[in-house]
């Protein structure tokens, strides 16, 4: 994005211009152009995507938002090689995705740990179903749960941990095979308030000491803030692109920063594109509104 066309709620500082310029000097891990995806079902046709065009780049942590319907899970699920896409193509490291492969780490919302295995067991799962054999995967999955901190659990069974803490498991299981690119859908979306706070920082420790890349969708503007470097904003009814964002604020991050201008400023442009004012109503449209059906008193008001 060219500096000068940008509006001065997204000025970046001298730090976060030269942050982009190395980012941007960095190989494209993968790059997804004019990509679509149609539906079909008994209620007729869904667009659920449409012209999706953006790039990732090597170590790059982009964050996608977007409101609800908008495509986010269908994007994801076709870069992860769970879904195809009807138009357009998406590359890995240059080659087209048409299947799952190694290369792609997933994590998702609900936790999708096997129940009837242990810890340890799920993590050596991935490895041993490509044929590393028992000690080696083993020796892999000791190693990324000390990682994700979570050496000493590595018996305990996923019913006997908490939210977090199996949203640990699941990142070490995908990250496990050495994947090019980590895909995260909404994975901290269950896990109450202060848990994900914890799993934020704690995701970005792990993601400064490793060789991968991160799509991440989220609900949550503050999330998107604190951890992307990039955020992709979608709309819905089509699925499009409807801004690409840098982010303004420094790195390290720290939750210190939720209140700084540049953190404001870019929450305040998310806002206006996820929720634009809306328009005012015409008379026509009020009247047509549907009464409310009132339970109470016509008296007895609240407000
Ligand atoms: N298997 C399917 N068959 C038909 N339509 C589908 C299917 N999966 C998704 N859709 C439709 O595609 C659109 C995008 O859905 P998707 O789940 O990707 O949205 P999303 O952005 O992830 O939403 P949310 O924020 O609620 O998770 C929606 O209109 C949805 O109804
Ligand atoms: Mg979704």
């Amino acid at each position: 994005m060219n500096q000068d066309t940008l509006p001065s709620y997204l000025g970046q500082s001298e730090e976060v211009r030269a942050r982009f310029e190395r980012i941007n000097q960095r190989e494209t891990i993968l790059e997804v152009r004019g990509l679509g995806k149609r539906y079909r079902s008994a209620q007729g046709e869904v667009e659920a995507l449409s012209g999706i065009d953006f790039s990732v780049r090597r170590r790059e942590f982009v964050c996608v938002i977007g409101p609800s319907g908008c495509g986010k899970s269908t994007l994801i699920r076709i870069l992860a090689g769970l879904d195809h896409h009807t138009s357009g193509e998406a590359l890995l490291d240059g080659k087209p995705i048409k299947g799952p492969g190694q290369d792609r780490g997933m994590v998702f919302q609900g936790y999708s740990l096997f129940p009837w295995l242990t810890v340890k067991k799920n993590v050596m799962f991935g490895p041993q179903m490509n044929g590393r054999g028992r000690d080696e995967a083993e020796h892999d999955a000791q190693l990324w749960l000390e990682l994700v901190g979570l050496e000493k659990f590595a018996d305990a069974y996923p019913h006997q941990l908490s939210g977090g803490m199996r949203q640990r498991v699941a990142i070490a299981r995908a990250l496990v095979n050495q994947p090019r690119i980590l895909l995260m859908d909404e994975p901290f979306g269950a896990l109450d308030a202060q848990t994900r706070a914890k799993m934020q920082s704690h995701l970005i420790d792990i993601w400064k000491n490793i060789d991968v890349t991160v799509l991440f969708i989220t609900h949550d503007l503050d999330e998107a803030i604190y951890l992307a470097d990039r955020i992709l904003v979608l709309k819905a009814h089509p699925g499009e692109v409807q801004e690409i964002i840098e982010v303004p604020v420094p790195r390290s991050r720290t939750p210190a920063q939720f209140n700084s201008p540049e953190f404001r400023a870019t929450k305040a442009r998310l806002e206006e594109l996820i929720h634009p004012a809306p328009e005012p109503e015409t008379e026509d449209e009020q009247k047509v509104k549907p009464h409310l059906i009132r339970f109470t008193d016509v008296t007895d008001n609240v407000e």
